[in-house]
């Protein structure tokens, strides 16, 4: 029997984390065993604790608490906590997820402690290194021993900074294995879709109806910390509401709702707040945002997951940044970047509502990352090379 120790600890990893842990305790329950962590990183009821019990989730083994913070305070406490729980478990693997500093923290203990990590979502590059999750990324990668970029793109950038995909085991920090078998998150909304057509009845909890809204999401740093651009997308959701007659519904990260009070002038949160059509909801549970995701005519977003989320559910999307490291969504011609740009988004917006996107290829394997990990983890996986 392995012992995994999970490292989970914003809402994303929360939500990743369902479809290993399901895994685990399914067909790999004689193999494996998992020890959660929460770092405590999101703690709000809606932000965290909600999906535990909706995604089958067992209940964190430890919370370290550690809160919010400046990056080096909060990662700090991150690491502290991490270390001991190390000593005390000794785990075979510890498992990251994505690039907040929950992942970070859990690289820098582990790797500083010679326990193999495995880095789910490795490879993504934004090539912007004033985002806090590009630096996270890129440290987590290069102190793992198991890498699973989720793209051809993500396993292109490992190749780009040096890594080998034709490694032989035994994997180590110096010499890892590097597996292309998809994304842990299309594993989830494959699996929990029907579940929420069964769930989530949107008309009874807040009034929509399918194909008549469109939803919103925003909490980079970049979008919330910078008044300017604050303004400018919220600006583009009002134009978009008046001149299309058309709901924008935004499940607000509460990040933003403080955001929102403390850099915007009130006449103009008066105006938001006017906009019948303008829905703003606390953050709202899985099953709900599939729900959401689903019935949306477009999604505009600056969220990673929920790029993807559009993309799985075929929905054309507007992407609130700059940039963005889920690059074959934007290829495909499903999604267009459309910065913090008020004329741009609006444009956009006409443009993908006048010629909707129809090609959506299967670009995240095959519903089943979660297993293969598992599998290659045991040493019966195979390499796959793009
Ligand atoms: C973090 C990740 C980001 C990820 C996002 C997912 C980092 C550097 N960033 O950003 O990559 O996309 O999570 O949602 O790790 N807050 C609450 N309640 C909570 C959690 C946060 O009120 O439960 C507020 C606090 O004011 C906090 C702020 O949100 O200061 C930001 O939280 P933090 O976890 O530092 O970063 P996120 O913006 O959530
Ligand atoms: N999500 C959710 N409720 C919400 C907003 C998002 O369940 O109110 C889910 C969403 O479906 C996706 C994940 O949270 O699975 C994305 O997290 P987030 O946008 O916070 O972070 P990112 O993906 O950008 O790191």
């Amino acid at each position: 029997m392995k012992k995994i120790l999970t490292i989970i600890g914003a809402r994303p990893q929360i939500i990743k984390a369902a479809a290993l842990s399901r895994a685990i305790r399914g067909s790999f329950a004689d193999q494996f065993q998992e020890v959660i962590v929460h770092t405590g990183q999101h703690y709000d009821a809606n932000m965290s604790e909600q999906f535990f019990a909706e995604l089958e989730i067992p209940a964190p083994d430890y919370n370290l608490r550690a809160g919010s913070g400046k990056h080096g305070e909060q990662t700090a406490r991150m690491i502290a906590g991490i270390e001991g729980i190390l000593e005390k478990e000794q785990p075979d693997y510890l498992i990251l997820y994505g690039d907040t500093n929950s992942t970070l923290a859990g690289a820098v203990a582990a790797s500083k402690m010679q326990v193999p990590i495995v880095h789910i979502e490795a490879g993504l590059r934004s090539f912007n290194k004033a985002m806090p999750e590009e630096i996270n990324r890129i440290l987590s990668d290069h102190v793992s021993t198991y890498l699973f970029p989720p793209t051809v793109a993500g396993m292109e950038n490992l190749v780009k900074e040096g890594f080998g995909i034709k490694t032989e085991p035994p994997y180590s920090m110096d010499k890892p294995g590097v597996f292309n078998v998809g994304d842990v998150m299309y594993d989830n909304s494959t699996y929990f879709s029907m579940i929420a057509d069964r769930q989530v009845n949107l008309k009874d909890a807040y009034g929509l109806e399918s194909g008549k809204y469109v939803l919103a999401t925003l909490h980079r740093n970049t979008n919330t910390d910078d008044p300017i651009r604050l303004q400018a997308i919220l600006e583009a959701f009002q134009e978009i509401s008046h001149r299309y007659e058309v709901e924008v519904v935004i499940p607000l990260h509460p990040r933003t709702r403080k955001q929102l009070e403390a850099l915007l002038e009130v006449s103009f949160r008066q105006a938001l707040e006017d906009n019948t059509r303008l829905r703003f909801l606390p953050p709202v549970s899985f099953l709900e945002m599939i729900a959401l995701e689903k019935g949306a005519t477009v999604v505009m977003t600056d969220s990673g997951g929920v790029q993807k989320e559009a993309f799985f559910f075929g929905k054309p999307c507007l992407i609130l940044r700059a940039e963005t490291e889920w690059v074959e969504i934007v290829t495909s011609g499903a999604a267009l970047l459309c910065d913090a740009d008020k004329e741009l988004i609006v444009a956009s917006f006409q443009a993908i509502v006048a010629q909707p996107p129809t090609d959506f290829p299967l670009l995240y394997g095959n519903g089943d990352a979660a297993g293969q990990i598992l599998q290659i983890l045991l040493g019966e996986g195979r390499e796959l090379t793009h």
